[in-house]
């Protein structure tokens, strides 16, 4: 049986992507911008199957048994194949297996990993190179629109027209151009309760959001222009401002939702006393409670040092800038 197994990683968005101006296509209203990472990976195993049979789609749990994926899975999977099919035109039925390194559905961009990784591993699998100029535009497709930047590693901005708001990603610069560290602090493991389409659904009820696209071009431009300098007091400044303000509208929607926590905010208080001593260190966080504490690698172990005194934290992942997907020798079956 041929094998193709690819792993992909999660991103962090430094500038959000926060409703859609075209909820059936997934396209936004406002180009994002994001770091992707190297440890936070969903990995994804495919081998067709013969004729006439079903798709077998499968969830690979901890301990490194495969199980049948909840039907949630099983329908985004589903749903996500038969673009790929059209794409490719391929129809034969496949066996699928995947799992991720980090919480699912807690906030850390694991449909983004999971969809960019399935997609890479489908068009590897029709002969394809994982750099095939469609996969951006087709992972996007899966209703995740993050996943569209997962294909891609480094520093990455979607779509790559920001006046047009049209095309795939592009990267704005490779992750050895500045390889942060990302240290995420794991506040909720749980599945959150609001998914991020409601939050994009309900954006524009928010009496905030035409301010914010407004303002937004100008970010992305100096966010832009401070990763190809390497001025981590502008990143900083732009992407803690870019975070409050992704919350900001989040609780002023119709309904609120609300994804902070105490401890979210007990870190993003710590973060900025740690950057008032001198520290290169700054914090986002996508939509969910948990924190991304971005900082440069030399100054990063003292900053975790001091961030792990905190209360009510379930865990840590630390992370860094990374390359995007790369096929697998090993297989999940
Ligand atoms: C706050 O619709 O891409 O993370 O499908 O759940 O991965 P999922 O989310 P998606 O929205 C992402 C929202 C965000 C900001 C961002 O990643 O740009």
């Amino acid at each position: 049986m041929k094998r193709i197994s690819v792993s992909s990683p999660a991103n962090i968005a430094l500038i959000k992507y926060w409703g859609m101006r075209d909820v059936q296509n997934t396209l936004p209203n406002n180009a994002s911008l994001s770091m992707t990472l190297n440890r936070c990976v969903s990995r994804c195993t495919l081998a067709t199957l013969q004729r006439g049979v079903s798709d077998e789609i499968l969830w690979q749990v901890s301990s490194s048994a495969l199980i049948p994926a909840d039907p949630t899975l099983r329908q985004g999977i589903e749903r996500h194949l038969q673009t790929l099919r059209e794409h490719f035109d391929h129809w034969q039925p496949l066996r699928i297996a995947t799992t991720n390194s980090f919480p699912t559905g807690a906030g850390i961009a694991s449909s983004a990993a999971g969809f960019s990784a399935l997609t890479v591993a489908f068009a590897v699998h029709c002969g394809h190179s994982p750099q095939h100029p469609d996969l951006s535009d087709l992972a996007r497709r899966s209703g995740s629109g993050s996943a569209a930047r997962s294909v891609l590693g480094g520093f990455v901005q979607w779509p790559c027209d920001a006046l047009l708001l049209s095309g795939p990603a592009r990267q704005i610069a490779p992750a050895h151009h500045w390889p942060l560290h990302d240290l995420i602090a794991v506040v909720d493991t749980r599945r959150k309760t609001v998914s991020s389409r409601q939050g994009h659904l309900a954006a524009a009820s928010s009496p905030f959001y035409l301010t914010r696209l407004d303002r937004l071009p100008e970010r992305l431009d100096n966010l832009r222009r401070a990763i190809l300098e390497r001025d981590f007091d502008t990143l900083a400044d732009l992407v803690e401002r870019e975070a409050v303000e992704l919350h900001m509208i989040a609780m002023t929607s119709q309904p609120p939702i609300f994804y902070w926590q105490p401890a979210t905010l007990a870190i993003l208080a710590r973060v900025r006393q740690l950057r008032s001593e001198g520290l290169e260190v700054c914090a986002t966080i996508d939509a969910g409670p948990n924190v991304h504490v971005l900082c440069t690698a030399q100054d990063s172990p003292g900053i975790f040092a001091e961030l792990r005194k905190l209360h009510g934290i379930e865990r840590w992942i630390l992370d860094r800038a990374g390359d995007g997907p790369r096929l697998l020798h090993e297989h999940l079956f």
